[in-house]
């Protein structure tokens, strides 16, 4: 009787461990499969050269930029860029930078996602960038949330087609 009890229990034991290992197992599969659902996705490329979106619906068009005042919001890229040309900090120059194609001031190390941006950066391409620089070039290296007041956007433009 002892020996039957303990096969039993031996039984009741090795159904719980394969129960247990199954799940496991289900959860490994699940894990997987969203993977491979998610990753085909994950690196989205710069928005096309045409599509100037902002988040909040707002065109450059609609403000009048006071550049004074954008000397001011651009104390916000100081940290990171100035407007001299041929000085890069941890950001390019921004020397001229309207009118010029995405990612190329001479000697500044661009992250493979803003090198091949392959847009000009117009006024309207900057006021939507600025907006909010990951959704325009996803991956960016600019640690820069993004400046949502749309008027500080086209003063800060403002101030970039004449900088002092
Ligand atoms: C924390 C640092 C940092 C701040 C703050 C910052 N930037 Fe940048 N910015 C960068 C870096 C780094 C790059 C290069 C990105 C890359 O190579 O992926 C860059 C790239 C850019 C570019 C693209 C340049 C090109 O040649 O294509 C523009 C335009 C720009 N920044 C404007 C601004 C403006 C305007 C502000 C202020 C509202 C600002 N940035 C704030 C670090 C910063």
């Amino acid at each position: 009787m002892v020996n039957t009890k303990a096969i039993a229990g031996l039984l009741a034991l090795s159904v719980m461990l394969a129960a247990c290992s199954a799940g496991s197992e289900g959860e490994t599969d699940d894990t997987s499969a969203q993977l491979e659902a998610t990753s085909p996705a994950a690196p989205a490329g710069p928005l096309a050269a045409t599509d100037m979106s902002t988040v909040d619906g707002t065109t450059l068009a609609s403000f009048t930029g006071n550049a004074a005042n954008g000397k001011l919001v651009f104390a916000q890229c100081r940290t990171c860029h100035v407007t001299d040309a041929g000085v890069n900090k941890i950001g390019p120059s921004l020397n001229n930078i309207i009118g010029s194609t995405a990612g190329k001031v001479p000697g500044y190390n661009y992250s493979a996602a803003n090198a091949g941006a392959g847009f000009v950066w117009t006024k309207e391409k900057l006021f939507q960038f600025l907006e909010k620089p990951q959704r325009v070039i996803p991956q960016t290296k600019m640690i820069y949330g993004g400046l949502p007041d749309a008027q500080k956007r086209a003063d800060l433009i403002a101030y970039l087609e004449t900088p002092n």
